[in-house]
């Protein structure tokens, strides 16, 4: 996006420190799925297992330094893909760019994300409301970038039992919380089409 539709990017406040972004990325939504397809290349979405045993209903996979996993041992930062054992692929530039641009017009300037969550959601997938907490340090804050099919995205509160709200994320829309929101509980109601992508971008370490 150039830097002029940088500026018109209308900034809708959620709430204290976090902010929805309408289109942000609109220039660059084909760029980015390419990108995605890129990396599935190199490291394929899997169904990941929960510490207590569900097997996760949204596919994932990683790019970055270090790429967010569950299994039946806990949730952590892995270096690699525990699939290949291999690195995870390499964030793309345009990745970096987009998130640090977000992060910026959000409020935190310098972010330097290492992280990139990649969460595809098929029919009937759901993100059951929790913390991003498995990062060293919450002074960074979490840029969230919704790509294709809109979804309903479920915004809380720093207690699990907090008031709800709704809002539809549509392709390009991005949302970005940190400081006093940064462990603000966060899901995604179950998605009736397929076809929605979402990258999330962490400083994990
Ligand atoms: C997440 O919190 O990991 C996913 C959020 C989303 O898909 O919009
Ligand atoms: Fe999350």
């Amino acid at each position: 996006m150039s830097d002029l539709l940088a500026s018109l990017t209308p900034i809708e406040r959620i709430g204290e420190g976090a902010v929805l972004l309408r289109g942000f990325c609109a220039n660059d939504g084909e760029a980015l799925m390419r990108a995605v397809r890129a990396i599935e290349a190199e490291a394929p979405f899997r169904h990941m297992v929960t510490p207590g045993g569900r097997g996760m209903s949204v596919a994932m996979t990683n790019c970055g330094r270090t790429g967010w996993v569950t299994d039946l041992t806990g949730y952590r930062y892995e270096a690699c893909d525990p699939t290949s054992a291999k690195p995870w692929p390499t964030m793309p530039d345009i990745f970096f760019d987009l998130a640090r641009r977000a992060a910026a017009a959000g409020g935190y300037p310098n972010f330097e994300p290492d992280a990139c969550l990649i969460n595809r959601y098929e029919p009937g997938a759901r993100m059951a409301p929790h913390q991003d907490k498995d990062e060293r340090d919450f002074t960074a804050p979490i840029v969230s970038v919704s790509l294709g099919l809109p979804a309903t995205f479920l915004w809380g509160g720093l207690a699990r039992s907090d008031k709800t709200q709704r809002f539809t994320l549509h392709d390009c829309d991005v949302v970005v919380w940190g400081g006093p929101s940064r462990l603000v509980y966060h899901g995604v109601a179950p998605v009736k089409n397929g076809g929605r992508y979402n990258l999330t971008f962490r400083r994990a370490r």
